[in-house]
């Protein structure tokens, strides 16, 4: 067991090694890279408490550094350099200052203008170098937003602390808190921004984010070898692990393959590995995990990165090994490094644990040692404390700005409780972001007009803005406020007229509006004096006044003529065909956001990129100014049907939601345009996925196939049992269902769904068929009566498709339907014969059965003797269960590749008793995955060649 040489703990790199960052730097090794671009994209490089306005470059990384001001709250922190005696000529410039916060138990950094939704690594570094001269190491607590990221401990003087986390950031800012507890000053030298893409480090997600521990670099025997950007993209630090007495270095020369979208090692990582130096050892060792403060209890995940450099010298010379993580196996089988090609072995799922021991066992057929590239540890924290409601942060934060509000209001405004804004009052509802309720800004020095943004605060009950020096009009705005109970305004400045919102508040009686003691407020039309202007304001108050009351009068009286119309024709959504379709449009009453067709060219960039064709026109990639990418679908002009069957889908979109059926964002209605905005669903049409376009880059495993299969079925499931009346959709098909970016399937394309009343009459008859060949339910076909059945026929039909990976209408001699070759073949007893080759074995062949007998029942000519979608829902997930139970994994990869083996001595060799052998065994099972080059069919080990 060997602890790592580079000390304690991997993140606390003692002095010596600061120097070697640093002399890299000079050395020339990164000299080739010096004309790559200093400004990489995505990526914020702060230096903490540097004074004035400057940005440099820095030295070893070609990194523009910029300082924090931007970042802070000028009133924040004091700068301060570190002591002289820690300074070296070689040390990077971003650790020479830091910025300390003496005052204030919370101080934050806001970096601001990311893309929401998107993944970035964090960085924190701290180097503590006595620079208040008082040589007492402090102890802090660092936050992301609300929720706790790590606690900060100085153990020397000299060492400088890198904490980082990978996270998917949920807004288009972020805030890191340096939070007082207590053990001495927080400070910071420098904080890190670096955007990665979606797809890397899949266990970073929406409601965990990974704190690393230890990132190593196995090979390097200089500990002075360090790597990060821009030998790494994405600029992890890469830091070396030295064992000279027992390891030797393996490099390769050539380059090694890295086509790996989860983790992308950089090439100079994966190109030098470890070996014992002893071949008949094996490769043990320890990294610390106790030493970290806090109490994980969301356990750890590892990724092990693996890669053969050497050429085996003879043919039966052989490289495989066992991986144990605290003695337990982490894979079923051996693993065999991808030669030339990055492999890697990492969790699927947190672990447990109070060691972190790794031991790489040569299996007895093994001729070489084992070998190991590199690793990354990382401890998962909880990112599921949702901060304020975001529109409350930025209209509060506005009002801050504006009126420079110096009570260290800094930080998630309501969050955490102890530490919510002075003079704000947050309602906490449960799981829903807090929001603010009430506003009590008496005596702050408030000076200038009253901030147009407290309108922005919707639930707001009570402000209080008196004895300030308030001037300027009082804004009507206020009187949107729904919520508004108390508005106390008296002893300030402030002129004009009570604006006649707030004035009919007050004499209904659900406003308590105080305004005494403002000198220029005109009350009652008599006291209203300055410029000559309000008595023309009090003859255009009241009758606005008048009009805005009477048009409220005729307001109410038609929506409740329209809600009474509504009423008899509610469960039958069917639309009046009236040519242009505004009037139905006018009765959507869609919440969504309207674009104009403006607004849709500059979205789409001029309808640039086209995502998909269909019978009502194309569908265009966008992007909204938040970076939202949307999904544009433009009704072509020529079809009236078009028309209809659009606004159809509007009012169906804008009446369900779930997750499972793909929501919309907006709609359009401009003149002869017409198009609704989706959420974008990047990996295209399940389709697709199943024919294997040329972009997609593998089969679906068996596993997600299920998955696809169980989320759809609940997308229909609330469309039949979930919304009232239910609705029927009309045309379920494999190209009607999306893909998002983590494969979860939703339903789409709801211009057909019908409304289905069980009161009235059974069906409903449709005057034209609708569906697609191959998915159409022939009982409607003959019928012409709609039924929820017709899209549990259709379901059958995915679900085979799923399973087969056939299209629906097999393109053979005679077009024979996916159903009846299905038949054919299970009545033969020939389960494997409809079984996707592309699975590769890769399924459990009681769950595939199970499947298809549902997908047959689904397909039954008989509608009564179909299940409904909740029976079928419920099945699926069996199905799953009985999968997940048997393998006891939850990859979403395949492993199989020409690399992985099964070791015979488990004997295990028939896919059919698979479960019983897994069950034995008690293995954590790992995702294991190797590059492979090429499409992936048929490198299975299993198959036969
Ligand atoms: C960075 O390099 C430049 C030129 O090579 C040198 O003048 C400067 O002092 C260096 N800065 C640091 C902090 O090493
Ligand atoms: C706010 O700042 C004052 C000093 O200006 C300090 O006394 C007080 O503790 C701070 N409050 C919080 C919640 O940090
Ligand atoms: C994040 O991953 C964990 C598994 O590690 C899972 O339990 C959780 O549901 C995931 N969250 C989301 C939102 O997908
Ligand atoms: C208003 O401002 C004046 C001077 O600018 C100051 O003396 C007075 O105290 C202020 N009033 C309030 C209520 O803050
Ligand atoms: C209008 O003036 C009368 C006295 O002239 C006063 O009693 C009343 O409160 C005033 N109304 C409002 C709305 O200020």
């Amino acid at each position: 067991m060997e602890e790592p040489t580079t000390g304690t703990t991997a993140m606390m790199v003692p002095w010596l090694l600061l120097l070697c960052i640093t002399a890299a730097a000079t050395s020339g090794a990164l000299q080739a890279h010096a004309q790559l671009d200093s400004n990489a994209a995505g990526f914020i490089s702060i230096d903490c408490g540097l004074p004035g306005q400057t940005s440099y470059v820095d030295n070893t990384t070609k990194l523009s550094y910029t300082t924090d001001a931007g970042f802070i709250d000028t009133d924040a922190g004091v700068n301060h350099n570190i002591s002289a005696e820690y300074i070296t000529p070689s040390m990077a410039k971003s650790w020479h200052s830091v910025r300390s916060f003496p005052s204030g138990r919370r101080n934050c950094y806001n970096l601001s203008s990311l893309v929401s939704g998107s993944k970035y690594l964090i960085r924190g570094k701290f180097l503590y170098a006595n620079y208040d001269g008082l040589n007492r190491l402090p102890i802090f607590d660092l936050y992301i937003g609300v929720n706790l990221w790590t606690t900060v401990k100085i153990s020397e003087a000299d060492a400088a602390v890198f904490t980082e986390a990978i996270m998917l950031v949920p807004d288009d800012f972020l805030e890191v808190c340096l939070i007082n507890t207590g053990g001495g000053t927080p400070f910071i030298s420098g904080l890190d921004l670096r955007a990665l893409k979606k797809m890397l480090y899949p266990l970073a997600n929406e409601t965990q984010a990974l704190v690393l521990l230890h990132r190593f670099n196995f090979g390097p025997t200089d500990s002075h070898t360090i790597i990060r950007y821009p030998d790494d993209p994405h600029d992890r630090i890469w830091f070396p692990f030295v064992d000279v007495e027992n390891w030797v270095e393996i490099t390769a020369e050539k380059e090694v393959n890295i086509d790996d979208e989860f983790f992308e090692p950089p090439q100079e990582v994966m190109q030098t590995a470890i070996t014992p130096r002893d071949v008949s050892e094996n490769i043990e060792f320890t990294l610390d995990i106790q030493s970290f403060p806090r109490d994980h209890s969301l356990g750890y995940v590892h990724t092990v990165y693996f890669c053969e450099l050497q050429e085996y010298p003879s043919s039966n010379a052989l490289r495989q090994f066992y991986i144990y993580r605290n003695g337990v196996l982490t894979n079923l089988h051996f693993y065999k490094p991808p030669y030339l090609a990055s492999g890697f072995v990492n969790s699927v799922k947190p672990f447990q644990a109070s060691q972190y021991k790794i031991s790489l066992d040569a299996t007895a057929k093994s001729t070489l040692p084992p070998i190991i590239n590199a690793i990354e540890l990382f401890s998962v924290i909880s990112t599921t404390t949702v901060g304020t409601n975001s529109q409350d942060v930025f209209a509060i934060r506005a009002v801050k700005k504006m009126y420079q509000v110096q009570k260290n209001w800094t930080g998630d405004p309501c969050l955490p409780k102890a530490l919510s804004w002075a003079g704000l009052t947050c309602s906490y509802n449960g799981s829903r972001p807090p929001t603010i309720i009430i506003v009590n800004m008496s005596f702050y020095d408030l000076h200038g007009g009253i901030s147009p943004d407290f309108t922005a605060l919707k639930n707001l009950q009570s402000m209080d803005l008196s004895n300030n020096n308030l001037t300027g009009s009082i804004p009507d705005a206020l009187s949107q406020l729904e919520s508004l109970k108390n508005l106390d305004l008296s002893n300030n400045k402030l002129n004009g007229p009570i604006p006649s919102g707030l004035l009919k508040k007050v004499q209904d009686g659900s406003l308590d509006l105080k305004y005494d003691n403002n000198p220029d407020i005109c009350t009652n039309g008599t006291s209203c004096q300055p410029e000559g202007g309000s008595k023309v304001a009090i003859y255009i108050v009241v009758p606005v006044v008048v009009i805005v009351v009477l048009l409220l009068v005729v307001m109410l009286y038609f929506c409740l003529q329209r809600k009474r119309k509504q009423g008899s024709i509610k469960n039958s959504v069917k639309l009046k065909n009236d040519g242009d379709g505004t009037s139905q449009e006018s009765s959507l009453g869609l919440e969504s956001h309207r674009f104009t067709y403006r607004e849709l060219e500059t979205i789409t960039n001029n309808f640039q990129r086209v995502l998909g064709r269909g019978g009502f026109g194309r569908v265009f990639h966008g992007s909204l100014e938040d970076g939202t990418q949307v999904a544009v679908k433009l009704r072509s002009h020529s079809s009236n049907q078009g028309v209809r069957q659009f606004l159809a889908e509007a009012q169906v979109l804008s009446r369900i939601h779930h997750k499972n059926l793909v929501s919309m964002i907006g709609y359009c209605k401009d003149g002869e345009h017409m198009a609704l905005v989706y959420e974008y669903m990047p990996q295209g049409t399940l389709q697709e996925h199943i024919a294997g376009k040329d972009n997609i880059r593998r089969a679906l495993p068996w596993r997600r196939r299920l998955r696809v299969a169980l989320e759809s079925a609940q997308g229909l499931e609330y469309l039949h049992e979930g919304c009232n009346p239910p609705l029927i959709h009309m045309d379920v098909k494999t190209a009607n269902i999306l893909l998002n970016e983590r494969l979860e399937a939703k339903i789409a394309d709801f211009g057909l769904s019908k409304a289905f009343n069980c009161h009235d009459d059974t069906h409903v008859s449709t005057n034209t068929l609708a569906g697609t060949r191959g998915y159409v339910d022939p009982e409607y076909h003959r019928t012409c009566q709609a039924s929820t059945k017709n899209d549990v026929y259709s379901f059958g039909v995915v679900l085979l498709e799923l399973v087969t990976g056939k299209p629906a209408i097999l393109p053979d001699t005679e077009a024979i339907s996916i159903i009846n070759w299905a038949r054919q073949r299970l009545a033969r007893g020939d389960i494997e014969g409809v079984v996707d080759t592309r699975m590769q074995g890769d399924h459990d062949i009681n769950a595939v059965w199970k499947a298809t007998e549902i997908a047959l029942k689904c397909t039954e000519q008989v509608p009564l003797q179909r299940p409904s979608m909740a029976e079928v829902v419920m099945q699926i997930q069996e199905c799953l269960d009985l999968e997940e139970d048997c393998t006891g994994r939850d990859d979403e990869f395949y492993t199989g590749s020409s690399s992985v083996g099964m070791d015979p001595n488990m004997g295990y060799n028939a896919s059919t008793n698979r479960c019983t052998d897994l069950r034995q065994n008690n293995a954590t099972l790992e995702i294991e995955y190797n590059h492979r080059r090429g499409p992936q069919m048929d490198t299975s080990p299993m198959a036969t060649r």
